[in-house]
């Protein structure tokens, strides 16, 4: 197993407030790993952490072997990590084939070059259409994002995640907010992702979250409670506990 991600004791204090409590994990290449726990256990924070959005007070974060602990979220980004948020962060106005292209535009360190347009890298827009058509966007290409149900717009953002080529993916409660209709299709897009990427999902929907991981990591209270197979978890007398208790 390679190990795509990796985390040694991260702390994190917010005043007197601490929120993550020693957190040690590692995610390994074709993992998917659901991140469940009650509402304040930590798991955006850990996310944020991991990401880059947050400096821990103590402890670091390795990817592919590397430690970026310091490294900004672009750098993280560069070394293969791609999140989504758990509130939505698009462009509204934006046609979303457009915002795919940025994306792909940034991903190939093409921003300074303001004197040349996307407009100019068609296999850019290309490649930006075949993303759009994996995740059943395509006929939406030429819409503004905010023309699109909120189910879709969670799936662009999934889109724009791997428009980064990532090998560790983190999805922060993608399906928040979706309606029940909608929910399959994010199922589908969970499922038809790389094999080989890891993937990590912080979500609340337990049948979700059974039918998508084969592996369950449980926090409560900012530490890590439980990590292991799902029929494992299911039975797991803490984990219980944890969830009762709130
Ligand atoms: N920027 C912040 N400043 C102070 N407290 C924060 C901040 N971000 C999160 N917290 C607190 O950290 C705890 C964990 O929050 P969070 O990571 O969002 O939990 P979860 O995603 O599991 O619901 C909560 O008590 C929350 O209020
Ligand atoms: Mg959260």
């Amino acid at each position: 197993m390679t190990t795509m991600l990796s985390t040694q004791g991260l702390d994190k204090r917010f005043g007197g407030l601490h929120v993550t409590r020693a957190v040690t994990l590692q995610l390994h290449a074709g993992d998917r790993a659901a991140l469940i726990g009650p509402n304040g256990a930590g798991k955006t924070t850990l996310v944020n952490l991991i990401s880059g959005v947050l400096a821990p007070s103590t402890g670091s974060v390795w990817l592919a072997g590397e430690d970026v602990t310091r490294r900004l979220q672009s750098q993280r980004v560069r070394a293969g990590l791609a999140r989504t948020f758990q509130i939505t962060t698009l462009a509204p106005r934006l046609a979303v084939q457009r915002q795919i292209e940025l994306a792909l535009f940034e991903r190939e360190g093409l921003t300074g070059r303001a004197w040349r347009s996307i407009d100019a890298y068609p296999s850019l827009a290309e490649e930006a259409r075949g993303l759009l058509r994996a995740f059943g966007l395509g006929e939406h290409a030429g819409l503004a994002t905010e023309r699109l149900s909120y189910g879709e717009q969670r799936l662009v953002e999934m889109v724009l995640a791997m428009a980064l080529r990532p090998r560790v993916l983190l999805l922060d409660e993608p399906m928040a907010g979706v309606p029940q209709e909608e929910g399959a299709r994010l199922l589908a897009a969970l499922d038809s992702l790389p094999q080989e990427l890891a993937v990590l999902i912080i979500e609340h929907d337990m049948d979700l979250v059974f039918r998508f991981a084969r592996r369950i990591i449980v926090m409560a209270d900012g530490a890590v409670l439980a990590d292991g197979l799902p029929e494992v978890i299911r039975n797991d007398p803490a984990v219980r506990t944890a969830y009762l208790g709130h």
